[in-house]
């Protein structure tokens, strides 16, 4: 019944002027190459439990096992192309397809994040967001959440709640929004409006990183469903793909000084 579903982010594009006279510059085997733009895609599960997704396109995989609460980055050689369609296969769930209905004319970067429809079925629904690249660090806040608790997303510094003798200490972060946040640590609390929050998750603001904000769960009785939190990329992943990127840039080195001898 659910077999194939589609869902597209055109809405979510706006044209930006200026950018039209770079898409009709023709190839007349001159000089003049058709501008490309980078579209980097992360691709992420917030379907709560133990349903690990795959991620194929055309036959090819773009990402590896993704479990709850993760996110990959698909390599940049897989670039993204109007009408692509991502298929996510799960064990127990129908293939369901996310479509790429439209792609900016700037550099972006694309999340796709895949969650329950509701907790009545197993369905699975798509939230996407599309970044424009930007010197600032950028966030996006999502629901993923489909039960019944009411809670909110707060940012406050490394410092926690105290810090501040002006304001009350925190940034409430609403569901469906994005914005800029300076460099620095943080720590994003889901609060249920007590007290004391104990869901509460370290994000580490760098420079031209574009972070996802989920508030994640179903809220169903069963283990895994509880209601969460995610923030993507985490401080350990941002580490990670650091150490990669430098161990990419020493091979390159090392074939550069090969091909040099
Ligand atoms: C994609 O991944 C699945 C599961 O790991 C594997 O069975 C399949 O062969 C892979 N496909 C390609 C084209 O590598
Ligand atoms: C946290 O915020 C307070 C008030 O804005 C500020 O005084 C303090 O230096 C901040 N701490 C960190 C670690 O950024």
């Amino acid at each position: 019944m659910l077999a194939v579903l589609s869902f597209t982010f055109s809405a979510l594009l706006t044209s930006v002027a200026g950018t039209q006279f770079n898409a009709e510059v023709k190839q007349h085997g001159s000089f003049l190459k058709p501008v490309e733009y980078q579209h980097r895609l992360r691709l992420c599960n917030a379907y709560p439990g133990a349903e690990v997704f795959r991620v194929e396109k055309g036959g090819q995989n773009l990402t590896s096992r993704l479990a709850y609460k993760e996110c990959q980055q698909v390599a940049s050689k897989q670039s993204l192309r109007v009408g692509d369609r991502l298929n996510f296969v799960a064990d127990q769930l129908p293939m369901s397809s996310f479509t790429v209905d439209a792609l900016p004319q700037y550099d972006a970067m694309l999340y796709i994040v895949v969650q329950r429809q509701d907790a009545k079925s197993d369905a699975v629904a798509f939230q996407s967001h599309l970044f424009a690249s930007s010197r600032n660090a950028q966030v996006a806040v999502m629901d993923t959440y489909v039960g019944k608790a009411k809670a909110a997303l707060l940012l406050v510094n490394a410092s926690g709640y105290e810090s501040s003798k002006e304001g009350p200490g925190y940034t409430v972060m609403p569901f469906g929004t994005a914005f800029g946040v300076a460099d620095g640590n943080y720590q994003v609390i889901l609060s249920d409006g007590s007290a004391e929050s104990k869901i509460h998750s370290p994000m580490q603001a760098k420079e031209g990183e574009s972070y996802l904000v989920l508030r994640t769960g179903a809220g169903l009785a069963g283990k895994g469903s509880e209601m969460d939190l995610m923030v993507f990329p985490s401080p350990s992943w941002a580490e990670r793909s650091a150490a990669k990127a430098w161990s990419l840039t020493i091979a390159f080195l090392a074939a550069l000084f090969i091909s040099m001898m």
